[in-house]
């Protein structure tokens, strides 16, 4: 199983910057079987609803990916992960008034993206959980979560995007669809989703800000780990992996891919204008909502430190079939 992750990581990362042309960017197959056939506003609310339709329209209309029951971390739940939206949609459940803590959204031309903090405890997400990340490959290639699918309408209409990548932990969250590419970017470029310990702010970088809520247009930013260079030429950062694999014979080996040095920083965060600040994203649904909402509860760490960061080591996905040790 190991070998396999590494392969893929390895395929996916020399193919990229070199598809732009043959890259989807809308999705075409059916939706998952827990889903309905469509993005949808307004359906019943349903908190114990397995359906996996995740849409990001704007910052008062999105949805979150998170484990469907307490006391499993994101690594081990990243296949059967539900989704919970703002808004009663999609049949999903439902995020309750007070579960998020600050909200940023961007619409970029090869993107949307939307970042922030909550208390995702409130979503099952165990508490000190450092996360991961989820997106459409998976180690199947069926997705994870399995039957997981996502939408927006920015364009003006619900469309099925093939592109995304998803982290949550128990404090941070941030979220990206691929809407498009250019001629020298693909949709798979944009959310490359092969650099999973290194963190929401590394990956997706944007406005982080906490307490505040604020949606924007902005540039698109430089694909994760990639670094123009000064001659024209682009630099790939390629996580550092380390496993174990079983040879025919039995025998255990430690194999090594990736860079060794892993950068402190994204390239850039790119700029961003016609910014709304709001002052909380909700649904005034008073039967759901957290009842401290006026009192914050102080034992949800906030700052960035118990988030998931650039050299930190990832801790909390194993279990699974994809298990592997990061530096
Ligand atoms: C809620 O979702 C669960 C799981 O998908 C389903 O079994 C149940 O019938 C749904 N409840 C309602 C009222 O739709
Ligand atoms: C939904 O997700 C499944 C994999 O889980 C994928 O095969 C299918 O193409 C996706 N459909 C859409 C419309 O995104
Ligand atoms: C996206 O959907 C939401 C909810 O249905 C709606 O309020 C919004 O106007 C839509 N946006 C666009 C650009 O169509
Ligand atoms: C494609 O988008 C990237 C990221 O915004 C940008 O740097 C690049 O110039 C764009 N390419 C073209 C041909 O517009």
């Amino acid at each position: 199983m190991f070998s396999k992750l590494i392969t893929v990581a390895a395929t996916g990362t020399i193919a990229l910057l070199a598809q732009a042309s043959e890259a989807q960017v809308t999705a075409t197959g059916t939706m998952g079987t827990t889903n309905p056939p469509a993005a949808t506003i307004g359906t019943a609310i349903n908190q114990t609803s397995y359906a996996r339709l995740l849409s990001l329209n704007n910052i008062h209309d999105f949805c979150l990916f998170a484990p469907p029951k307490p006391g499993v971390t994101i690594g081990d739940s990243e296949a059967f992960e539900v989704a919970y939206c703002v808004q009663p949609r999609n049949n999903a459940r439902v995020i309750p008034d007070g579960v998020l803590k600050a909200v940023h959204f961007v619409k970029t031309p090869l993107y949307v993206q939307v970042q922030g903090w909550g208390d995702f405890t409130k979503l099952n997400v165990v508490a000190g959980d450092d996360g991961g990340e989820l997106g459409p490959h998976g180690m199947t290639g069926e997705g994870n979560p399995v039957g997981g699918n996502v939408t927006s309408n920015v364009t003006g209409a619900d469309v099925p995007y093939e592109e995304w990548m998803s982290f949550i932990s128990y404090t941070q969250f941030c979220l990206r669809i691929c809407t498009a590419d250019n001629s020298t970017l693909s949709a798979a470029d944009e959310c490359r989703h092969t650099l999973d310990v290194m963190g929401c702010e590394f990956v997706m970088p944007g406005d982080y800000t906490e307490d505040t809520f604020t949606s924007c247009d902005g540039d698109a930013a430089y694909p994760p780990g990639v670094y123009p260079q000064s001659d024209g030429s682009t630099s790939t950062f390629s996580q550092l992996w380390i496993g174990t694999m079983t040879g025919t014979d039995g025998a255990t080996s430690t194999t090594q891919w990736g860079n060794t040095v892993t950068p402190s920083a994204p390239y850039s965060t790119p700029a961003t204008s016609n910014c709304q600040t709001f002052t909380s994203v909700g649904n005034g649904i008073a039967s759901l909502a957290l009842t401290n909402i006026a009192a914050p509860s102080t034992d949800v760490a906030q700052p960035s430190a118990s988030s998931p960061q650039p050299t930190q080591p990832l801790q909390s996905v194993g279990g699974n079939t994809c298990k592997r040790t990061t530096r």
